[in-house]
């Protein structure tokens, strides 16, 4: 028995029901598909402030509370004991594997880890400056033309091994716009490594050297990886699933994801931090000069890597984050004048009234870059790096909708305020 009662809504004269969706934690949902029908009127909720477009079972986030949860377990815990690949299982097929269910998926991705041998010329068209999340997204949409039998989203097997080819060349892909850009000779994927340590190799070792890598680097990034991994309807997942409404194939879905991740709001916005930092370094000003020009709004300056539509608590990535620098940054004993900025940054912006008023905390974003470059990622690799991470989530999101037999093609409405009707001027007349 439903005990939470349908919404009332008066419009007019009118009287119209909106049915509830009851939430198992969280916010119910009061469905307003009737409400032109039965009210003719729409809703009108720009930028989808207070509108759910789907129901979930992925990942739950209480951003007053600072909780996530991929699956119902606490990124915390995911963080410190799990991997990237077993969480991308968790996330896509909704429980944690057992050793031979994890065995099976790690050995799936790693047999598909090269990259079709074309793809090396593919990589040398764009100029060698072009941001990699450009040419990621390209590489990501191009993928659909050498995996003709895995277009089908309504086929599940073909749907399961789009999803393992794009976990399994992801890596590999990144890596090789990575080294084009740098100049440096590709280097092919090595079953004997794990995934995390071999992209790692891949975008730092020589294919003519062997590259030790610092295990607690590889556990680190993992690590970052997983916090990364999902954060249920923001722009580029919502984005995935608007694209894969159409019956698109995952490729072109998760291509549209990248482009999404790529702006300054969203995934970008680790290297708008890194950039932040370096500028407030290079001007010499004390930190507050800069926290002030963010408070007048003259400029449109937004300290960057602070703030989030959903969390108006600590980011509880940016906690674990946070941690992480510290431990990354002194283990490769650099003492990093760019750190101290941030902390002292956000010192001052956790105790200042216009942060504290609008609930502005550090977000993923405002320790991720120092790490990243301390890591030896240029700033240009960061937000790929943020794609890498979200794969599992734009997968387990389209898959789940795929399934869900309420889904149908994203089409939203809109409220015209245009001209009602006026007659064609010749040019001659106007
Ligand atoms: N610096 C200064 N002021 C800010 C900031 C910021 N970073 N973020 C929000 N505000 C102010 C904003 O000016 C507004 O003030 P007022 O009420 O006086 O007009 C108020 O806070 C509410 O901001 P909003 O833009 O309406 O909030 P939103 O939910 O639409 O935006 C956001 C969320 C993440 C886009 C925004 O906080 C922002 O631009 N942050 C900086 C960029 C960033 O770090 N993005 C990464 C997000 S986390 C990773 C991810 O999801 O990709």
């Amino acid at each position: 028995m439903n005990e939470r009662p349908n919404a009332l809504l008066n419009i007019g004269d009118k009287t119209v029901e909106l049915p509830r969706t009851n939430a198992s934690i969280g916010n119910d949902g009061i469905g307003v598909s009737r409400l032109m029908a039965d009210g003719g009127v729409v809703a009108l909720d720009p930028g989808f402030t207070n509108t759910a477009s789907c129901a979930s079972a992925v990942t739950y986030i209480d951003g007053d509370a600072g909780i996530l949860r991929y699956r119902g377990y606490p990124i915390e815990q995911l963080a410190k004991n799990s991997s990237f690949l077993e969480v991308a299982y968790l996330l896509i097929y909704g429980e944690l594997p057992t050793q031979t269910q994890l065995e099976n998926f790690v050995m799936r991705v790693k047999n598909h880890r090269l990259l079709h041998e074309n793809f090396r010329a593919f990589f040398t068209a764009f100029p060698h400056r072009g941001h990699p999340m450009a040419i990621l997204q390209a590489g990501v949409a191009g993928m659909a033309t050498y995996y003709e039998d895995t277009l089908d989203p309504r086929d599940p097997a073909q749907l399961d091994t789009a999803a393992v080819l794009l976990l399994a060349k992801l890596p590999t892909m990144i890596s090789y716009i990575a080294k084009r850009a740098a100049g440096l000779p590709l280097t092919y994927p090595d079953a004997q490594r794990g995934y995390t340590e071999d992209f790692i190799q891949m975008t730092f070792g020589m294919p003519y050297q062997s590259h030790d890598i610092d295990p607690a680097l590889v556990r680190a990034l993992d690590m970052l990886l997983i916090l990364h991994a999902d954060h249920e309807q923001n722009c580029s997942t919502s984005t995935v699933r608007l694209v894969g409404s159409s019956q698109a194939n995952l490729y072109a879905s998760v291509a549209a994801g990248v482009g999404a991740l790529a702006g300054p709001l969203h995934g970008g916005a680790n290297e708008a931090v890194l950039r932040m930092l370096h500028q407030i370094r290079d001007t010499g000003d004390p930190v507050q000069v800069f926290v002030d020009k963010v408070k007048s709004k003259a400029e449109g300056v937004r300290l960057m890597g602070f703030g989030h539509r959903v969390y108006k608590n600590y980011d509880p990535r940016a906690a674990i984050v946070k941690e992480t620098a510290h431990d990354v940054l002194s283990r490769l004993g650099k003492r990093d004048e760019l750190l101290d900025i941030a902390m002292e940054l956000e010192a001052i912006a956790l105790s200042d009234d216009y942060f504290k008023e609008r609930k502005l905390y550090p977000n993923v974003d405002f320790y991720t870059g120092l790490i990243y470059s301390a890591m030896g990622f240029t700033t240009k690799l960061f937000t790929p790096l943020f794609a890498l991470g979200r794969l599992p989530g734009w997968i387990a999101q389209y898959v789940e909708m795929t399934k869900d037999p309420a889904t149908k093609i994203g089409r939203p409405r809109q409220v015209y305020v245009g001209e009602v009707e006026r007659d064609y001027v010749p040019l001659s007349r106007r």
